[in-house]
């Protein structure tokens, strides 16, 4: 019988949703579902100054601790990684998981395939989870990133909340319900399915492309662009605060780039996208393709 060790950390129960969802289509195999635990709890709900102090950490990728897991076997045929995006960076239980010893041994020449349930920015953060898992000698075979594909900067008003009132609900009672939708979250058994037929058939090579002509991992150009440009500053941004807090200034540094962020949201962006899209996006469509192609794909650069 089949062994898959399924790993996630949750905050809403958004991913754990859709890890049952991805899992339920392989009936005949033994699971064992193990749930990342921080020993020091991060809230949920959010408050404002936590959040944004979880960003140098989330993107120098500093870990946490977590608690020990108990697993049932020492391998594995299959391991299911549910993760979120924080700060454009895997979240801190998941960069946790990435490079505990103990997962890394078992991770070792076994295939993985990775859920993602984000806003909208995963890009980055599926970079870092591919070396991770490089690194530790796993074998990527497949991704399913689920996102919220309303309008971004909406999706940021209703993401932030989600996460400051614990309320997955339409804010003033008008805007979309944030994050991955109903739907998306139960179609994602379409996944599961293929990646059950994939082992069945012992054809893991072509699961991905698989995965990705069936929507699994689309990935919006405006996206592309933000994420690709975003993530340089925001390592600026954590570089900055963690030398500022050796100075017992981290309050004042995380505020600014509080504010930073906003500023470069609601107004930079929008204009660095209009003339991205009417003076660069038209001589560079080939690029842009290839990339998104790359973005979808289970290699590493
Ligand atoms: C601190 C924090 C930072 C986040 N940053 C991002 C991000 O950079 N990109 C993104 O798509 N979503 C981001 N999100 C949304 C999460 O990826 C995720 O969709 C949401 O937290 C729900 O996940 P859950 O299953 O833990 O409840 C962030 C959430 C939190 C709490």
């Amino acid at each position: 019988m089949m062994k898959i060790l399924t790993l996630h950390f949750s905050q809403s129960g958004q991913l754990t949703d859709i890890l049952t969802n991805f899992s339920s289509p392989f009936k005949d195999a033994e699971f064992d579902y193990q749930m990342i635990v921080p020993s020091k709890s991060y809230p949920f709900p959010w408050d404002v100054p936590t959040f944004f102090d979880t960003m140098p950490n989330s993107v120098l990728e500093i870990p946490c601790e977590i608690e020990p897991i108990q697993y049932k076997h020492e391998k594995y045929d299959l391991i299911i990684i549910g993760y979120q995006p924080w700060f454009l960076s895997p979240s801190i239980p998941i960069t946790s998981l990435l490079k505990d010893a103990t997962f890394q041994k078992i991770v070792e020449d076994t295939p993985v395939i990775t859920l993602i349930g984000s806003r909208n920015m995963w890009l980055n953060s599926q970079e870092s989870v591919k070396m991770m898992i490089a690194n530790a000698g796993g074998q990527l075979v497949g991704n399913v990133a689920l996102a919220d594909r309303g309008d971004n900067l909406i999706g940021v008003i209703t993401i932030l909340h989600w996460m400051l009132t614990g309320k997955k609900t339409k804010k003033w009672g008008i805007l979309p319900k944030p994050g991955v939708s109903d739907e998306d979250i139960e179609q994602v058994k379409i996944y599961g399915e293929l990646a059950q037929s994939a082992f069945e058939q012992n054809d893991l090579e072509h699961l991905q492309a698989k995965i990705a002509s069936k929507g699994g991992v689309e990935i919006r150009t405006n996206i592309l662009f933000i994420e690709r440009k975003a993530k340089r500053l925001f390592i600026i941004w954590a570089n900055l605060i963690q030398k500022k807090s050796k100075q017992g200034k981290r309050k004042f540094w995380v505020n600014a780039f509080k504010y930073y962020l906003i500023f470069v949201l609601f107004v930079v962006s929008p204009i660095l996208l209009l003339f991205y899209t009417i003076l660069i996006y038209p001589f560079s469509f080939k690029k842009v393709q290839k990339r998104k192609t790359y973005y979808q794909g289970v290699d590493l650069q």
